[in-house]
């Protein structure tokens, strides 16, 4: 796309919106990395039933997608609502990787060797805390016990500020193709603010590096509403970050959640809210979009020539807990404290505590905490807001020839509500589809609760859920 073209005068006259629109749109929400969201799921699933979801997936013989969480961070970034562990002293890694290989070992039990690794993606927390030696070792262990694909994408969430050129020779050696590495601003009183120094040299020569020993996709994560930003300085971070070319670039909403995180009261006062909030992400978009990347959907950018854009194109593309993946029909095995597993026909999720990990782990090889067996409405609802969020578009006929449904009845009560979206200029509905705007496009996260009817229950509680849309 090139900056005349007349699409991107399009996207620049959509997004003008007054404070009155934001305060409507601007509403706490979920980012759907699943349907129904995880506050749905219940205490009542345990290890027994993701047994049998594990038998059920090795009968259907689905691809197989694996998520390790390495929770360990050495300090702690005051922004982050990740699942995190603080700790300086590595010497809580050993112990870690010990019983982490006894739940990848019992997980290895319930895949059979005829179905293929497609995908393979390290997570936390900060991968990359542990040694290279390590790294070598925990990956070596998983390789014996799966069968990969050739093809298959390994990908590891790096900090740069505690990853070296040791680390990417390991990682690229042991086949790991793909890099995420977290950056959110560089201006020096946002990142004093986050407590998060990392210098714009140090992300440069680590994109270099990698480049260099010929990783195929490097992302760079980004986060709009941080504490300080305004539009002019985040103009300054996105430039700097067009400058390292990276392939991908995940633009996140910063999501502020004290009730569950603390440490995020501190900079409250500086945070920038409604139209600024607004002006910051609008500054990232046209940058970016006028730099060539693609806008793949609610938080995420790709160059063209990128599998996400490619699949996107393509129409393979599917959201799970990493974000936007093309592995669509995999079914997901998380591993570690607090992971997520992904299957047809149901969610679940490992003990969120350590000990309680490891016990369980220790017991019986798995740690489920909590899951969710899908319903035949919430397939259909899945599948109507997974095309929403990764083609940004509902073509009712898919939907209607996939669960033998007539679209326009089955979703009358959500179809009168769209209404007013359609009013706001978000969406175009038609006969046969429901098609975003590029405005509707930024607020998709609004479109898509819509179709979920879990909210209007999750409203009574007394905290917050979720963090807000924008
Ligand atoms: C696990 S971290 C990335 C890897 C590594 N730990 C690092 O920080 O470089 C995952 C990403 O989640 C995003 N993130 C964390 N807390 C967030 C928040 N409160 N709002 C929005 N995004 C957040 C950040 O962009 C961060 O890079
Ligand atoms: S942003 Fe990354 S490094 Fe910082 S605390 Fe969160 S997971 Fe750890």
């Amino acid at each position: 796309m090139s900056v005349t073209d007349p699409s991107l005068s399009q996207m620049r006259e959509e997004l003008r919106v007054s404070e009155e629109f934001l305060a409507r749109y601007n509403r706490p929400g979920p980012r759907y990395t699943s349907y129904p969201t995880a506050p749905v799921w219940n205490d009542s699933f345990g290890i027994d039933d993701l047994e049998k979801i594990h038998a059920e997936a090795n009968r259907e013989e689905t691809p197989v997608s694996l998520y390790m969480h390495l929770p360990f961070c050495e300090s702690l970034c005051l922004f982050c609502a990740c699942n995190v562990i603080i700790q300086k002293d590595k010497s809580v890694a050993p112990p870690y990787i010990e019983v982490l290989k006894k739940e990848i070992d019992r997980v290895s039990l319930a895949v059979s060797s005829s179905r293929p690794v497609v995908q393979f993606h390290w997570g936390g927390g900060t991968p990359t805390y542990l040694s290279p030696e390590q790294i070598e070792d925990l990956f070596s262990f998983t390789r014996e016990r799966f069968v990969f694909s050739p093809d298959a994408e390994l990908g590891i969430e790096v900090d740069p500020r505690v990853t070296n050129r040791a680390h990417l020779e390991v990682l690229r050696k042991l086949g790991f193709n793909r890099l995420s590495m977290g950056v959110q601003d560089f201006h020096p009183e946002v990142q004093k603010t986050i407590h998060r120094i990392q210098p714009y040299e140090l992300t440069r020569d680590l994109v270099l590096g990698a480049r260099d020993l010929g990783f195929d996709s490097i992302n760079v994560d980004l986060i709009y509403g941080l504490p300080h930003q305004d539009p002019e300085r985040f103009a300054a971070t996105v430039d700097q970050i067009i400058s390292i070319n990276p392939d991908r670039i995940a633009l996140f909403s910063y999501a502020h959640v004290p009730w569950l995180k603390k440490q995020q009261g501190a900079f409250v006062q500086f945070l920038p809210e409604g139209m600024k909030k607004f002006e910051i992400f609008r500054t990232g978009l046209t940058k970016f979009v006028e730099a060539g990347y693609l806008y793949i959907g609610m938080d995420h950018f790709a160059k063209p020539g990128d599998e996400l854009a490619v699949s996107q194109e393509k129409r393979t593309l599917h959201r799970n807990f990493q974000g936007y993946t093309t592995k669509a029909g995999a079914d997901l095995y998380g591993m570690g404290v607090t992971a997520i597993s992904g299957f047809r026909n149901a969610y679940a999720q490992n003990q969120r505590d350590l000990s309680a990990w490891q016990c369980a782990v220790h017991d019986r090889g798995l740690a489920t905490m909590r899951g969710y067996h899908l319903s035949e409405d919430d397939h259909i609802r899945r599948a109507v807001i997974s095309r929403l969020l990764c083609h940004t578009v509902i073509p009712k006929k898919e939907i209607n020839a996939e669960f033998g449904i007539n679209f326009d009845s089955y979703f009358e009560p959500e179809l009168q509500r769209l209404e007013v979206p359609q009013a706001d200029g978000l969406i175009l509905l038609s006969e046969d589809e429901i098609r975003t705007t590029w405005l509707g496009r930024i607020f998709i996260r609004n479109l898509a609760m819509t179709f979920d009817p879990y909210l209007e229950k999750q409203k009574l509680g007394a905290k917050p859920l979720f963090s807000k849309t924008l």
